[in-house]
């Protein structure tokens, strides 16, 4: 069976409920991660997936049971759902759940995107967003990212009210400064990815772990140090090519 455009679940109309664009915006997504390293048996969280609209490109190219898509309105979820169907991806077993849902998974993951997301947030919920990722995020896990950034911003200076998504915002803008702070106070630390090339011009980064979130070492009984917690990570170099201090938009 030929399927039209308006058939393709990758462009699906209303993939323009998460700000459409589906074409450009969908496998960029997918072409970021894989540059960065994304591996078809890595453990991916997609952070506020909404319709899936970049989630459709990962589950296709992830093994099956490694995608979890989580966002807070079941509308989205329920979209994407009836999106993976069509797309003929039901046996990649995606877990598709409510934010809220998230803890309760007990997964960590390799691979945290948040595409889109921590501009439409409040100073509050970003929190709460660097907060869970450091709940979750593997032992040497990346947080990709999407940010707008504002050096003059006080802390995050919020959009105009969404409209739409209750409790959101158009372009919210973080202080970096401030930014880097929260997130050193969760044990992370993040770079700039200053050729991501983001379809819209926002700044991309990638989180890891800090060194310094390491806990003081306990020593065991013979001496030796022991790892006591998830804290205890190797670090590993993040293999990303011409990193920046911060990631300010070109527009
Ligand atoms: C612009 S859409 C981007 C969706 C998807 N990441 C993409 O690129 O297609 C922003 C998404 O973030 C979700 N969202 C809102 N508040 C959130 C929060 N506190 N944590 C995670 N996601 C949130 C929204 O429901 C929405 O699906």
């Amino acid at each position: 069976m030929i399927q039209t455009i308006a058939e393709d679940p990758f462009v699906d109309p209303r993939h323009e409920l998460v700000g459409g664009d589906a074409a450009r915006m969908g496998p960029w997504q997918r072409e970021l991660l894989i540059r960065l390293g994304l591996d078809p048996q890595d453990m991916v969280l997609d952070l506020g997936c909404g319709t899936l609209r970049g989630g459709l490109h990962l589950i296709h190219f992830l093994d099956a049971s490694r995608y979890t898509g989580v966002d807070p309105h079941p509308h989205l979820l329920a979209i994407g759902r009836e999106l993976v169907t069509r797309a003929a991806l039901d046996d990649r077993e995606p877990t598709l759940v409510e934010l809220a849902t998230l803890d309760a998974l007990g997964r960590t993951y390799d691979w945290v995107l948040t595409q889109s997301v921590l501009n439409h947030l409040d100073e509050d919920q970003i929190v709460a967003t660097i907060s869970r990722v450091s709940r979750v995020l593997g032992p040497n896990g990346r947080w990709v990212s999407t940010a707008l950034f504002d050096p003059a911003a006080a802390r995050v200076r919020l959009g105009e009210a969404h409209g739409h998504r209750p409790r959101e915002f158009w372009w919210s803008r973080v202080n970096p400064v401030w930014f880097t702070g929260v997130m050193n106070a969760h044990g992370l630390m993040w770079h700039a990815v200053a050729d991501a090339e983001h379809p819209r011009g926002m700044a991309v980064f990638v989180a890891t772990w800090s060194v310094d979130a390491h806990p003081p070492l306990k020593l065991a009984a013979d001496g030796t140090g022991s790892g006591a917690s998830h804290h205890n990570r190797s670090a590993q170099p993040v293999s990303i090519h011409r990193v920046a201090p911060f990631g300010v938009p070109s527009r």
